[in-house]
């Protein structure tokens, strides 16, 4: 092959490259197998090699270039503006009030976009190829990241109708790294010993200032085009012609942005994107309006610090920074010791944030939470808060790493972490904190369902003596009763009722009730539906308890160790006498929690594969389905999930993480998933 004839065929390569890459990462719907990419850019490679003088640095080999010493400052076009802030939906009509003075008699339609929780940064095209890209930088001054950017494989190296031959374009946009990725890339991250990111946007950051492309080109960074801020002659008349220019011209812009005609359309689509936050696959912590008209964007003109014909709508913040005033530890009903930060308290996306749990020894200590260091605490969606990082910096010096507790803080008595375990435990069966949650437990709805005995009472009546077993609940007084705080004749008396009413609770009740370790509410009712009868369990060999399908050997050996200890054979004995009923009575009350619910499940569970997931529905007296209508009572939400969650979230049917499922179908933390 001659030099012309190579200059041709790279030529060729190039342009379907581009088109692949286009279809591939911009609009995500590939025309090739990976193999036969592979294979066109091994070609143009390889001609590339031969012919030297033909590389050009649009060329898609060239994507990650060598390293760079130091980012060069670099002026931009035009002023890289904030946005001015509204966080109300008055705040929009003010707004609009607004422009509306500055040009009276004016209509206004607008454009409403996600705004991306990432990095602004500056796009410059000459003649429809790519010559260098910028960050914000001060806003008149940026740092020149070429090099970087180059790696993104969504921002075209060369641009198409009807902006390729634009002599001197500069476009705007936002870098960012998508949740999942973000998420693979910490865990990697983890493994390897190396210190994670906080969130989605410190990892953008952090990729786009590397030194070294080729680091950043294994970042998954995406970017979604806004903005055109330097044009000649372009003749476009809004922004919504804009954003469809740039598409065309192999620009990936943002498919959520919509046109609305007027404020009230806007406030709608605010209040509906921030609902749907969690659905996206980005970070965003707000909407961006914007004037549609580019004449009014004009005539309106900029401050200083911002363009008047945009504002930024930003949702309720859902991370904050906040003190951790002391780390307690709380006792569990099997006496596992949980640590709980106790902190200044703050509020997230609109809930005041007091505790936070700090799940074990190895979480302090994998992130160093401190008594008195500031940290980072995050609320997602329905999420229960959690620590994302201490902010060292901020560390008084006098703060010394937690040293968890090597005896329960509730008796004084021995506590143990069994090799290979994360928990800390209570060894001390008479430990009254743990009586106190084995009491709760065991009143609670969905053992006995015993109404009246809430946290305050059952604390009282341990600290007061009256109750040192489950059957001494049995053996209460109204008498003994009228002794304790806040009690009066009607109380007690209502107390005792309730609990002489649950004597004949179904025996899976009964069972999921004694808190036996491993064994939660689907396992109660597998034993129960088995056996029939109590004696019948307590009798079975580990063998025999085993054979029960769901029972595995660990929760075979925990049933079995139960009965055989004898004082808890003496409370049985006990209960038995208070009339307890210990088989399972013919009308089978809530053997089947979940009869006449209907689930649906979408995404991965990370602890459970789709069939056990069904079958415990299934077992429970539930139904699934495959999809979401108004019927249906619970989503089930894993990890990807597909569009059955967007269904949900529009038809308002309760969605479950995976956490709240597990406590649902009775694997919740503390009955354990075995993994302990
Ligand atoms: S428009 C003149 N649109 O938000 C153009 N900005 O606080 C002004 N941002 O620095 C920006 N998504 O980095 C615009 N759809 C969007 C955006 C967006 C995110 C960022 C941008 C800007 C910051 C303003």
């Amino acid at each position: 092959m001659d030099r012309a004839e190579a200059a041709q065929r790279i030529s060729e390569l190039r342009e379907q490259i581009h088109r692949h890459d286009y279809l591939y990462y911009v609009e995500a719907r590939p025309e090739i197998a990976d193999a036969e990419y592979d294979a066109l850019m091994r070609e143009l490679a390889v001609l590339e090699a031969r012919f030297p003088d033909l590389v050009t640095e649009d060329s898609p080999t060239q994507r990650v270039g060598g390293q760079v010493d130091a980012f060069r400052p670099v002026e931009h076009r035009a002023a890289m503006l904030s946005l001015d802030n509204a966080t109300r939906a008055e705040d929009l009509r003010e707004f609009e009030a607004r422009i509306g003075r500055a040009l009276p008699g004016g209509r206004f339609t607008y454009v409403c976009e996600p705004k991306v929780d990432g990095l602004g940064v500056a796009l410059l095209y000459e003649r429809g190829r790519f010559v260098r890209g910028a960050t914000r930088g001060d806003g008149r001054v940026g740092e020149d990241i070429t090099p970087n950017l180059r790696t993104i494989r969504s921002i075209p190296m060369v641009l198409r109708r009807p902006l390729e031959a634009v002599a001197d374009l500069e476009v705007r946009g936002e870098v960012f790294m998508p949740r999942r990725p973000f998420e693979r890339l910490n865990r990697a991250l983890e493994e390897a010993g190396e210190a994670t990111f906080a969130n989605p946007r410190n990892a953008a950051a952090g990729a786009v200032r590397q030194k070294d492309p080729s680091v950043t080109a294994r970042r998954p960074l995406d970017i979604f085009i806004y903005h055109v801020s330097h044009a000649e002659g372009l003749g476009l008349g809004s922004h919504w012609e804009t954003l469809a220019a740039l598409r065309a011209a192999g620009f990936k812009t943002n498919p959520r942005v919509e046109k609305c005609g007027a404020l009230d359309a806007v406030i709608a689509y605010c209040a509906r994107l921030e609902r749907d936050r969690d659905a996206l696959d980005y970070d965003a912590d707000g909407v961006v309006v914007k004037v549609d008209s580019l004449q009014q964007h004009r005539r309106l003109g900029s401050t200083t610090h911002h363009p008047r014909w945009a504002i930024a709508f930003k949702f309720a913040a859902r991370q904050a920074t906040t003190v951790v005033e002391a780390i307690e530890v709380q006792v569990g009903k099997t006496g596992i010791l949980t640590p709980v930060a106790k902190l200044t308290p703050v509020e997230l996306a609109g809930v005041v944030i007091r505790n936070v749990s700090l799940h074990n020894e190895d979480e302090i200590r994998r992130k160093d939470v401190r008594v008195g260091d500031t940290v980072l605490v995050e609320r997602a969606g329905d999420v229960i808060p959690y620590v994302v990082q201490v902010i060292t910096a901020r560390r008084p010096p006098r703060a010394r790493p937690f040293a968890f507790p090597t005896s329960c803080p509730a008796c004084g008595g021995v506590a143990f972490r069994p090799q290979g375990e994360a928990y800390w435990r209570c060894m001390n069966s008479a430990c009254p904190a743990q009586l106190k949650e084995r009491l709760r437990h065991f009143g609670s709805r969905r053992a006995m369902d015993i109404e009246h005995l809430g946290e305050v009472v059952v604390d009282q009546l341990v600290d007061k003596g009256l109750v040192k077993d489950f059957a001494d609940l049995y053996n209460l007084s109204v008498d003994q009763l009228l002794h304790l705080e806040r009690f009066a004749e009607k109380s007690a008396r209502n107390l005792v009722d309730a609990i002489a009413a649950s004597r004949t609770r179904a025996l899976g009740r009964l069972l999921n009730a004694l808190g036996i370790r491993l064994v939660g509410e689907r396992v109660a009712q597998l034993l129960a539906a088995r056996f029939g009868r109590l004696d019948a369990i307590a009798a079975a060999s580990v063998e025999e308890l085993g054979e029960v399908h769901g029972v595995g050997r660990q929760i075979a050996e925990s049933v079995s160790r139960f009965f055989a200890d004898k004082a808890n054979r003496r409370v049985l004995k006990r209960l038995a006498a208070s009339g307890v009923v210990m088989r399972e009575p013919d009308a089978v009350e809530g053997a089947r929690p979940l009869s006449g619910k209907t689930f649906v499940l979408t995404g991965s569970l990370a602890t459970l594969s789709r069939d056990t997931a069904k079958d415990l529905i299934l077992g429970l007296g539930g139904r699934v389905s495959g999809s979401v209508s108004k019927k249906t009572d619970y989503v089930v939400v894993g990890e990807a999930p597909g569009s059955k969650a967007d269904d949900a979230r529009r038809l308002r049917v309760t969605m479950l993480d995976e956490a709240a499922f597990l406590t649902l179908v009775g694997k919740g933390a503390e009955e354990g998933t075995g993994q302990r």
